[in-house]
């Protein structure tokens, strides 16, 4: 099967360049970037700054780099993290925050990855010699094992009280952090001033090939821009990547309409076909979770199948598959992966 019969709804990490990305690539000017001399990833940095209206920025090479270097640059070993149950940081980057920064997790409950300003009281640790210290919280926006869910401004408001009462710090997982702002209306900013740092992905619905970024005070990013050589971040002519993520902020917020159209396109049509369940309301975004009935089949056995007729989706769990649009997945593809769907599931027997 040839790149353009596969619908690839596995992720939207899958996306490739497009041709005029590439060429901005090409045409970038570079210098040595740790030695601060690359301008088009310093311009990168100065555009995400203003973007989320904050003091600095600074690039890095993923997501989990810019969330573990943000954790590592707020935190002391021994101190105690809030985060949700599901969240990225826990469940998904090798358990950095204890093997880099030797902090422990207080995860918390909630429905699509939320949780409540009393959920973070009830959490936060006496100052007692006997507790770890409760230092830093992490919100995750859009929430991706929550489904691509989103965060409203007056809860992430409440949970800042609450920080700002405690002394607590305040770091935002915003690897999908636009779409967020795209669903809600709201603009980065908006999101980002109730956070002391920020972190954002361009190679995830923005369609650039690689690279993340920090903001945060000029003070903290210096601590970051450490963390980053410590842990191995450092780039040399990282303009030619920095280029793609450029493009990617002129070019591909907006379009992330289109993605959300599509994901809820995708979940309305599953939500009446035998052996797969969804709640359309719970697709915010561009992600959305199917649940298989037992009769059907398992997540595993369903994904094959649809693979065999080019439409790749994710088994995330026994009977659990995850379906991501982007940048590659034109509304084409989406009616066409609706049609294999149906007629799979139209068709066969439990497996
Ligand atoms: C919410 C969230 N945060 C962080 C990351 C980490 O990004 P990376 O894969 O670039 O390390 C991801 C990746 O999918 C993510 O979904």
């Amino acid at each position: 099967m040839t790149d353009t019969n596969i619908v690839d709804l596995r992720s939207d990490t899958v996306t490739k360049p497009t041709p005029d990305m590439r060429q901005a690539m090409a045409d970038a000017q570079v210098g040595d970037d740790v030695f601060g001399d690359d301008p088009t990833v310093n311009r990168l940095q100065e555009k995400v700054a203003e973007l989320l209206g904050k003091e600095a920025a600074i690039f890095v090479p993923s997501g989990s780099m810019a969330n573990q270097t943000a954790i590592r640059a707020q935190t002391q070993p021994g101190d105690e993290i809030i985060a949700h149950a599901d969240s990225h940081i826990y469940h998904y980057e090798a358990g950095a925050p204890s093997g880099l920064s030797g902090c422990s997790l207080r995860l918390l409950p909630g429905p699509q990855g939320r949780y409540t300003a009393s959920d973070v009281e009830a959490a936060i640790r006496p100052l007692d010699s006997h507790f770890p210290q409760s230092t830093l919280i992490v919100v995750e926006n859009t929430h991706n094992r929550g489904g691509g869910s989103v965060w409203s401004i007056d809860s992430i408001a409440a949970i800042r009280a609450v920080a700002d009462a405690h002394n607590l710090k305040m770091h935002l997982d915003g690897a999908r952090l636009m779409n967020a702002c795209i669903a809600t209306g709201t603009p980065p900013a908006g999101y980002a001033k109730y956070f002391d740092t920020v972190s954002t992905c361009f190679s995830k619905g923005l369609g650039a090939p690689v690279g993340s970024a920090v903001a945060g005070t000029a003070a903290t990013i210096r601590r970051v821009h450490r963390f980053r050589k410590m842990f191995g971040g450092g780039m040399r002519q990282a303009g030619i990547i920095a280029a793609g993520a450029l493009y990617a902020i002129e070019n591909h917020i907006d379009r992330l309409s289109d993605d959300h159209d599509n994901a809820k396109r995708l979940a309305l049509a599953a939500a009446e076909m035998p052996g797969l369940s969804i709640d359309p309301d719970s697709v915010e975004t561009n992600i959305a979770y199917f649940d298989v009935d037992e009769n059907a089949g398992t997540a595993q056995s369903r994904c094959q199948t649809f693979r065999e007729k080019g439409v790749w989706m994710l088994p995330v769990a026994p009977q659990r598959i995850r379906a991501v649009t982007h940048l590659d997945v034109s509304r084409d593809q989406i009616e066409r992966a609706i049609t294999v769907l149906g007629n799979v599931l139209g068709s066969q027997s439990a497996v």
